[in-house]
């Protein structure tokens, strides 16, 4: 990474459908990146934006009814608008239909072609329509596509090829000689393995008989040019090359690409080869973040599991979705998302040990000191272990800014607010105020809002709006808001005397019996208590009010942000309902479909989550366990049972 500026990018999305957690995941990413490099005081430049050719928007436009390009001006303004919310801070946001862009894509397929980097040949091979790649026979597995494991289909035609094999001896040195090409180190290695095999030359045209919606190539009308050729070069169009060779040298090379893991081949084995054919310098970092995934599941359309990153910002708030987004994905690796990890990491780093102790700071101030900040005190043993925690914070968030685990500054951050509150709660200033011991009293506010003040600023670039909050109710001037990193490496930055001003609850706690709804029947049960010593009989007719029918298990399916429930769509006698359970913990919706299940059939319809939900399933339970009653064999459904 250059010390001297930063020149960051996201993939280009595609504009298929709407954007989900995983692009906000990598566009929040780089935001946070780009913003503490700003704090750095380094020239930045943030890149994003959107991939608009290639078969999947196509065929997205066909499904829709509407033009591709139709398709793309629709599907964009969901990307860009999503951006705004999520406050982030892009310098640019290139589209690839953009004229900018398709000329530079053509100059360069031009001077490729001039120079025989690139030629036309018969080919013959295995295309895989939903991933857009060509495969070779020993490439396919079990016959079937090695990425998706969907069909293939052959094809023989003829093609525009990239003499990509020649420089896979000069990759495989290159990616040998600079260990920070590729990050984190197990993808250099997965890179490398890749290269074991002969590298081919890259197919990079489209007839357009096949495949219409490119940029056309510049000595062939009849094609189109493959939409990763196109796509890639976005990373230099989209600073100046070929169009302004000055910004493009105060850019490039790039310092970051930020990709998730499904594109690393494109981007450490297509995309250092095509620059090379070119002539230009490789970016510095190809860094490539895991998945995102729902539970343990893959988010997928079909699973109706994906998670739409507008609702979470809407419903938590947006800083707190930067955050746990931030906090929760150990960089490299997988995540998890559901709504009650969401939760649970929410209310305890942010409700309780972030927000409690600004909030309990910032008021005992008010009252005590009359909204003052009082003056830098001496320092006592408890005062040096609680700088030192913080301080060495400052370091490590540094620190891990360069080895790219954001998720460990954040946990040594967090845990510098743990140390202010263990260090309050020891320091009892409210006992010191009963007292009137105004100089005990000052050391203890000043240590625990000078913490807040570095902590506040370190949390700035993931949550600039409420750590804006914060720090401008800690009295800090209007100037320093956004603070530079430096000013927070030094004890003693809150100046005595300054104004505290007013702070609402940052982090207002999430009931999470209020989120996640509970079985209607077991809440009732500890309401209405029996009186003790009154065995709770009922008689033959109560009983028989309740009508309970056998069900056979048509559909299920996630409920979206809910993660107990599971959506089941069944077939009761002639009729068909929807029921909603709280079962998504102990069965897959593959497992349930088919079963018989019993339904108490005439319970008052309800929305669970804003579902309809008509009936309830039986099932037996335990704290941990829950197993559905099923009937013994074969029945069919709507049977009576009692
Ligand atoms: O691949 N978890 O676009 P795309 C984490 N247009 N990140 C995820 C994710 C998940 N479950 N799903 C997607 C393309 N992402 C091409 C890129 S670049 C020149 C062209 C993120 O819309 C992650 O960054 O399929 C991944 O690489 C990207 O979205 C793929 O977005
Ligand atoms: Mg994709």
């Amino acid at each position: 990474m250059s010390a001297s500026r930063f020149y960051i990018t996201t993939p280009i999305y595609y504009v298929n459908d709407k954007p989900h957690i995983g692009h906000a995941y990598t566009t929040i990413l780089a935001d946070v990146l780009a913003r503490y490099h700003r704090l750095l005081g380094e020239p930045t430049h943030f890149l994003t934006g959107t991939d608009e050719h290639g078969q999947k928007v196509q065929q997205a436009a066909v499904a829709n009814e509407i033009t591709p390009q139709e398709q793309c001006d629709q599907t964009v303004v969901r990307f860009q608008e999503l951006w705004e919310k999520l406050e982030i801070t892009h310098d640019d946001f290139i589209r690839t239909t953009e004229e900018r862009h398709k000329t530079i894509v053509q100059d360069i397929l031009q001077d490729l072609y001039d120079r025989d980097e690139i030629y036309s040949a018969e080919y013959e091979g295995w295309y895989c329509v939903p991933c857009e790649r060509f495969y070779t026979e020993k490439d396919l597995v079990e016959g079937a596509c090695p990425e998706c494991r969907r069909d293939v289909e052959k094809l023989v035609e003829r093609n525009y090829f990239f003499r990509m094999g020649k420089y896979q001896e000069w990759l495989i040195s290159h990616i040998e000689s600079h260990p920070e090409f590729i990050q984190p180190a197990h993808r250099r290695q997965e890179t490398l393995g890749f290269l074991r095999q002969p590298l081919g030359d890259l197919c990079i045209s489209r007839p357009k008989s096949r495949l219409s919606w490119g940029i056309d190539l510049p000595f062939d009308a009849d094609y189109v040019t493959y939409v990763w050729f196109d796509a890639l070069v976005n990373y230099i169009s989209g600073v100046g090359y070929g169009s302004d060779a000055e910004q493009f040298a105060s850019w490039w090379p790039a310092s970051y690409h930020l990709i998730g893991k499904d594109i690393l081949t494109t981007h450490t084995v297509y995309w250092p080869t095509m620059l090379k054919a070119i002539g230009i310098e490789l970016p510095t970092t190809v860094f490539a973040h895991g998945w995102w995934l729902v539970g343990r599941s893959k988010m997928s359309k079909s699973l109706g599991n994906v998670v739409n990153p507008m609702d979470m910002a809407e419903s938590y708030g947006v800083d707190a979705f930067r955050y746990f987004l931030l906090a929760e994905m150990s960089m490299g690796q997988d995540a998890s998302f559901t709504e009650e990890i969401f939760t649970t990491r929410y209310n305890a780093d942010l409700a309780n040990d972030l927000g409690n102790m600004a909030s309990r700071a910032v008021k005992m101030i008010v009252r005590n000191l009359g909204g003052r900040i009082p003056p830098v005190p001496e320092k006592g043993e408890d005062e040096c272990e609680l700088i030192e925690t913080t301080l060495a914070a400052v370091q490590n968030m540094r620190d891990h800014l360069v080895d790219m685990h954001l998720d460990r500054g954040l946990a040594e951050v967090l845990g510098a607010v743990r140390a202010a509150n263990r260090y309050f709660d020891k320091m009892k200033p409210w006992a010191l105020a009963k007292a009137g011991d105004t100089e005990a009293l000052g050391r203890v506010l000043y240590n625990a809002a000078e913490t807040l003040r570095i902590v506040s600023g370190l949390l700035y670039p993931v949550m600039p709006t409420k750590m804006t909050e914060l720090r401008r109710a800690l009295g800090v001037p209007e100037s320093k808001l956004a603070p530079s990193l430096d000013a927070l490496s030094s004890w003693g930055g809150l100046e005595a005397g300054a104004q505290i001003g007013e702070l609402k609850t940052l982090f207002p706690r999430i009931d999470v019996k209020a989120k996640v709804p509970k079985d209607e029947s077991k809440k009732k049960k500890k309401s209405e208590k029996t009186p003790e010593g009154i065995v709770d009989l009922v008689g033959i007719e109560v009983f028989s009010a309740v009508k309970l029918k056998t069900a056979n298990v048509l559909e299920a399916e996630v409920v979206e942000g809910a993660s107990k429930l599971l959506k089941l769509q069944l077939q009761v006698g002639a009729d068909r309902r929807q029921v909603v359970a709280g079962i998504a913990k102990f069965y897959t919706p593959a497992e349930l479909v088919g079963r018989t299940v019993v339904i108490v059939a005439n319970l008052k319809p309800a929305k669970i989550f804003g579902i309809e939900s008509d009936g309830m399933l039986l099932a037996a339970k335990t704290g941990k366990e829950l197993k559905l009653v099923t009937t013994d064999g074969q029945i069919s459904s709507g049977a009576a049972v009692g």
